[in-house]
């Protein structure tokens, strides 16, 4: 894949969807002149046949299928994560009412049409690539009657946590993502609307990532480290993929484990590290993501390689490092940044919404955090302050519900 999002391939300052249109018509007669009738086209000049850039806010995912939308597919701008605690004496039949309305609103929302009883219908029109997921905490599985896989449980205590309980566990969540902020907000305020008979908010946590179309389809997205954070990761679509994040036994076969860490970046320390240190702290480059030893994004590391004084050039406490181990556990991970308002002098609050999807958390998301907790250069600078695990079921066919392979009549 090319390289991340440093290169100069902007928009700003090449030719206009003007130019373009016009290019047809005035072939042969030199980009010059071309640039003067762009220049000289007014407002309402354009000819009516012109094709309109088609908008974004017209893409939708797929909401029905044997997987929930939001986890392989989508890498929207903006995502919500809302945290439920179920009303006391919340029972199986009053799961199944909630999931069932909560599956339809959901269906019709990412299709770009409004929730039953819709206050603001114009606000569903544009979906723009909306997705709704669904996930279970251990508090759900136990009022719906069910058996909870075994990692369905709070992660053991790591030493760098300073968790707050306002980003920490939940019975229900609900994730919405989208590229436009106000669809968003719209359909995570219809869902919530719904669900508050049954449940109330414990913690909602936004997240950003690239606003769609600002780089090509595809990059690599950046977080405010400035670092490419997401090269390393299953690719959605295939076997590997499929083997690192499906579960397969029982209600959960076709859902999958979700881990959600609110983890602070302490960017106001991190700018005192020079570049070189930033670099060695993960192991990569920051300019294309590229491996200390290599030169694209892409490149395999190589471990073993040695600087002119008989030092690693990757560290081997670097956050690359420490993470991959020996390669055997992994995880897919899909991070969205946050950026708050800073308190006292600090200058910035921010961080990562970090979620990590993975077949079974004791054995694939745990190890490797409890490597970074024993020694990960990065964690002078970073510190999770929320943490939540999440049964995510699978998805469902039209006319099902999601849920009904834990809940089903
Ligand atoms: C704020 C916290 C974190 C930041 C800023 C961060 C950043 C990064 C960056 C820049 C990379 C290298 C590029 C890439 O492959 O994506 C990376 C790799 C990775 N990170 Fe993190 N990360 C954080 C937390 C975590 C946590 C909590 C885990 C899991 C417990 C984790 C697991 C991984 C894994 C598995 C890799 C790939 C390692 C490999 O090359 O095999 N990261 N991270």
């Amino acid at each position: 894949m090319a390289a991340p999002d440093s290169g100069a391939q902007g928009r700003r300052g090449g030719p206009s969807r003007r130019q373009f249109l016009l290019g047809g018509a005035v072939a042969g007669l030199g980009a010059t002149l071309a640039v003067g009738l762009d220049a000289a086209l007014r407002p309402g000049d354009e000819p009516a046949s012109a094709p309109a850039d088609p908008p974004h806010g017209e893409d939708t995912i797929p909401f029905h299928g044997a997987h929930q939308a939001g986890i392989a597919a989508g890498d929207q701008a903006h995502g919500v994560f809302v945290a439920l605690d179920l009303a006391g004496g919340a029972g199986r039949d009053d799961l199944r009412r909630l999931m069932r309305i909560l599956t339809d609103d959901a269906a019709r929302l990412t299709r770009g049409e409004a929730a039953l009883a819709d206050s603001e219908p114009e606000l569903a029109a544009s979906p723009a690539r909306l997705t709704v997921t669904f996930a279970f905490g251990p508090g759900f599985v136990a009022a719906a009657g069910g058996t909870a896989p075994a990692w369905l449980a709070p992660l053991p205590a790591f030493s760098v946590d300073r968790l707050r309980p306002e980003f920490t566990g939940g019975d229900l969540l609900i994730h919405v993502a989208s590229d436009d902020p106000i669809t968003l907000a719209h359909a995570a305020r219809m869902l919530l609307k719904d669900a508050r008979s049954f449940a109330s908010v414990r913690w909602t946590q936004r997240g950003f990532r690239r606003a769609h179309g600002s780089v090509p389809d595809g990059t690599t997205q950046r977080n405010l480290f400035g670092q490419v954070d997401g090269t390393v990761n299953p690719r959605p679509g295939t076997e590997d993929f499929d083997a690192v994040v499906w579960s397969t036994g029982g209600w959960m076969a076709g859902g999958t484990g979700m881990v959600v860490r609110r983890i602070a970046m302490n960017l106001d320390t991190w700018d005192e590290l020079d570049r070189p240190g930033r670099e060695s702290a993960v192991g990569r480059r920051l300019d294309t993501g590229a491996p200390l030893t290599g030169t694209d994004e892409f490149d395999e590391p190589d471990f073993a390689a040695t600087s002119a004084i008989g030092f690693p050039v990757i560290p081997t406490f670097s956050h690359m490092a420490r993470a991959r181990g020996d390669g055997s556990e992994r995880i897919f991970r899909k991070a969205y940044n946050y950026d708050e308002r800073p308190s006292g002098t600090d200058v910035s609050n921010a961080g990562l919404v970090f979620v990590s999807y993975q077949a079974d958390v004791a054995a694939q998301f745990v190890p490797i955090q409890r490597r970074l907790d024993e020694v990960d250069l990065l964690n002078e600078w970073t510190t999770p302050i929320g943490s939540a695990v999440f049964a995510v079921p699978p998805g469902c066919a039209e006319g099902g519900y999601i849920g009904e392979t834990l809940l089903g009549e």
